[in-house]
C-alpha cells in the first residue's frame, strides 16, 4: 500500500501541473482509426507524449472492465434463430401502428413485425438498445486497440493487456459457443411486416474492424507471446469469409458504393481487414477503388462535403466522414510507404486537409450541435501531424479549445504536433527517449488515479454517438 502510495505520489510530482490536473484524460472512443503498428512497435516515443500513454493505459484497463462480448449476449435471436448470428436495428426507423387496428393491444414484440417501420433522419428510437451488440462490438474494437497500445509501452512479450486481447477476440470471433458468424445478414434490421433482414446501412456497424486491425497487427509485430500461432490462423481464417462477405453479399456492396461517410467506413473496414489477411495487394487495391471512387465526390472545391453538409447533424456527420477519410488515407499510407493519398485530390480538386479547414469555420452551434464540438478534435491532430501545421493554426485552434489534447490518447500517433507545455521536450519532433511509464508501476500509478479519472469522465464525458 505504502509503495503504491509512494509511486502515486511521484507520478504526480512529475506531471507537468503537479497537483492541479488529472494525468488521464477520460475515455475517449474516436469514431474510427488506423495506428501505423510499425511505428508503435518502435517505440520511439517524444516525452511529451506521456501523458497520452498515461490516459490509453487507464482507457485499456477501464474498457476492458465490459469484456468479455459476445453477440450471443442479446435478449432474443435473429430471424435465423442462431445466436451467433449479429443483430441490430436500424436506429431511425420507427414504427407507425395507426393502420393496424387495435395498437394498445400488441405487444413490443408484436410491433416490431407487424406495424410498418419509417425513417426519420437522426432521431433515434430508444428501443434501438434493447439489443446491444452494436455496443459490443464498439467496445470490443477499442478494447483491443487501447490495450495493444498498453502493452507495447511494456518490454514484454506477454502481459496482462494482451492477455485479454486474446480472450476477448476468442469470446467474439473464434469461439465456438460465443464467435459471430462472419456476416452482418441482420445488422441494422428494419423492423415491420416485410422486414426483418438486414438493411446496408448495418455494415457501418463494424466500422471499428480498423481499431482491431490495428491491435493485431500491433502483437503479431511485436511477436507477443500470447498472440498465438493458432489464434492467427483461425483469426485469418474468420476474416477471409467475412471478407468474401462483404465483397459479394448484396449488403456489403451497397455499402461501399455508398456515396458518403457509409461508403468510406466500409473501406476502412475492407482495406484494413485485407492487411490482417497478409493480402497487401488487395488492400492497396481496395484503397485505389475508394480514392478513385466514391472520395472523388466527397470534398467540394470550397472544402465542404456535399454528403454530409445535408443531413439532420452536419457537423457531427463532417467530422465523421473525416475520420473515416483520415483512416483510409492512413491505411493506404501503411499498405504502400511510397503512395501519397494525403495529396490525392476529390474531382473538384479538394484533398483531406482542405475539408478539415472547412469544417474548422463551422460553428457547430448553427445547427444545434453544441455536443459534437469535441469531434473535431482528432481529426485537426491527425491532419497537423501529416500535412504539418507551419503557421500554427492547428495547434492555436486544440490549445484554445481542448488545452488537453496532448493527453489525449491519440496525441501518441498524431505526431509530430506540438504540445505539452509541461514536457521537456515539448512541441519538438524528437523521436528519442522513452517515458517512465512504460513499466507495472506506471499502470499501477494510473490505477491510484481512477477514481478521480472517473469524476472527470462524468462531468466532461461525451455520450452521444450519432451514426
Ligand atoms: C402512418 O400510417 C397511416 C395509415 O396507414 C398513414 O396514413 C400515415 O401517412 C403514416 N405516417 C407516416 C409518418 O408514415
Ligand atoms: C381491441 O381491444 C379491446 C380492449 O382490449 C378488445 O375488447 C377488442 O376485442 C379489440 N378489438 C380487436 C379488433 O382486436
Ligand atoms: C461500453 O462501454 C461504455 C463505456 O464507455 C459503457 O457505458 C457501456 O455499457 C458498454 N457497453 C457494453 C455492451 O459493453
Ligand atoms: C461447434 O458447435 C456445433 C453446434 O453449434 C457442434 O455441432 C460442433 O461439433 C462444435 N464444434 C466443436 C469443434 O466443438
Ligand atoms: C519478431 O520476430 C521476427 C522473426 O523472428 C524478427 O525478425 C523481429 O525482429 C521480431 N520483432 C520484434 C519486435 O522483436
Ligand atoms: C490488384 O489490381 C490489379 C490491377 O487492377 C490486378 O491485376 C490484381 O489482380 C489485383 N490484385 C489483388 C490482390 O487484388
Ligand atoms: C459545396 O458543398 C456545399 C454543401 O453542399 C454547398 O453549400 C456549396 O455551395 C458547394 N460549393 C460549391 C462550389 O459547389
Ligand atoms: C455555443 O453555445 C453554448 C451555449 O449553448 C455556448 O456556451 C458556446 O460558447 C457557444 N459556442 C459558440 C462558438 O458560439
Ligand atoms: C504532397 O506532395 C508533395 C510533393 O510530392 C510532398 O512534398 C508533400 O509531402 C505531400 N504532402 C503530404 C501531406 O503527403
Ligand atoms: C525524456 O525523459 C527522460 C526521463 O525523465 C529523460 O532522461 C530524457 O532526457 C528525456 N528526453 C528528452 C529528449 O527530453
Ligand atoms: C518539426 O519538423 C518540421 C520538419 O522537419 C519543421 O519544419 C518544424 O519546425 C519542426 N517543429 C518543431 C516544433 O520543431
Amino acid at each position: 500500500m505504502f509503495s503504491l502510495l509512494a509511486i502515486s505520489l511521484s507520478l504526480l510530482l512529475q506531471s507537468p501541473f503537479g497537483f492541479v490536473r488529472a494525468d488521464v484524460q477520460p475515455f475517449n472512443s474516436y469514431p474510427n482509426d488506423f495506428v501505423d503498428p510499425t511505428y508503435i512497435v518502435a517505440g520511439k516515443f517524444s516525452n511529451a507524449t506521456t501523458g497520452a500513454q498515461q490516459s490509453i493505459i487507464s482507457w485499456a484497463e477501464s474498457i476492458s472492465a465490459y469484456g468479455p462480448w459476445s453477440v450471443t449476449d442479446k435478449p432474443f435471436n435473429a430471424p435465423s434463430g442462431d445466436p451467433k448470428d449479429y443483430v441490430s436495428w436500424a436506429p431511425y426507423w420507427w414504427p407507425n401502428c395507426t393502420g393496424v387496428g387495435n395498437t394498445t393491444e400488441l405487444t413490443p414484440q408484436q410491433i416490431w413485425v407487424t406495424c410498418p417501420y419509417y425513417q426519420r433522419d437522426g432521431q433515434f428510437n430508444p428501443d434501438r438498445l434493447t439489443v446491444d451488440n452494436i455496443g459490443a462490438f464498439t467496445n470490443l474494437s477499442d478494447a483491443i486497440l487501447y490495450n495493444a497500445l498498453a502493452y507495447s509501452f511494456q518490454n514484454e512479450p506477454s502481459s496482462s493487456y494482451s492477455q485479454t486481447i486474446a480472450k476477448f477476440v476468442d469470446a467474439w470471433f473464434l469461439n465456438n459457443a460465443t464467435g459471430m458468424n462472419p456476416n452482418l445478414n441482420y445488422a441494422q434490421m428494419e423492423r415491420g411486416p416485410n422486414g426483418q433482414v438486414g438493411s446496408h446501412t448495418g455494415v457501418l456497424d463494424l466500422k471499428g474492424m480498423a481499431k482491431v486491425v490495428s491491435g493485431i497487427l500491433i502483437l503479431r509485430q511485436r511477436n507477443c507471446t500470447d498472440w498465438t500461432e493458432a489464434l492467427d490462423t483461425q483469426m485469418i481464417a474468420w476474416t477471409n469469409q467475412y471478407i468474401n462477405w462483404l465483397e459479394t453479399n448484396k449488403l456489403g456492396i451497397d455499402e461501399c458504393a455508398s456515396l458518403n461517410n457509409h461508403g468510406s467506413f466500409c473501406f476502412n473496414q475492407l482495406t484494413s481487414l485485407k492487411l490482417l489477411v497478409n493480402d497487401v495487394q488487395g488492400s492497396i487495391n481496395s484503397s485505389n477503388t475508394y480514392f478513385k471512387g466514391i472520395y472523388q465526390g466527397q470534398i467540394n472545391s470550397t472544402g465542404d462535403q456535399p454528403f454530409e453538409a445535408t443531413r439532420t447533424h452536419p457537423y457531427h456527420y463532417r467530422n465523421y466522414n473525416l475520420a473515416a477519410m483520415i483512416t483510409n488515407a492512413r491505411i493506404l499510407k501503411y499498405a504502400d510507404p511510397t503512395s501519397n493519398p494525403w495529396n490525392l485530390t476529390t474531382k473538384y480538386g479538394a484533398t483531406i486537409q482542405d475539408a478539415l479547414n472547412m469544417v474548422m469555420t463551422v460553428d457547430p452551434n448553427a445547427s444545434d450541435e453544441e455536443y459534437a464540438v469535441a469531434e473535431i478534435f482528432p481529426n485537426i491532430a491527425a491532419v497537423a501531424s501529416t500535412y504539418g501545421d507551419p503557421d500554427g493554426k492547428y495547434v492555436a485552434f486544440l490549445q484554445k479549445a481542448f488545452p488537453e489534447y496532448p493527453w489525449d490518447g491519440d496525441f501518441l500517433w498524431d505526431q509530430p504536433l506540438a504540445g505539452n507545455p509541461g514536457s521537456t521536450d515539448a512541441g519538438s519532433n524528437s523521436t528519442t527517449g522513452t517515458t517512465g511509464t512504460k513499466d507495472a508501476s506506471g499502470a499501477s500509478a494510473v490505477k491510484a488515479l481512477t477514481p478521480l479519472t472517473l469524476i472527470v469522465a462524468l462531468i466532461f464525458g461525451i455520450g452521444a454517438v450519432l451514426l
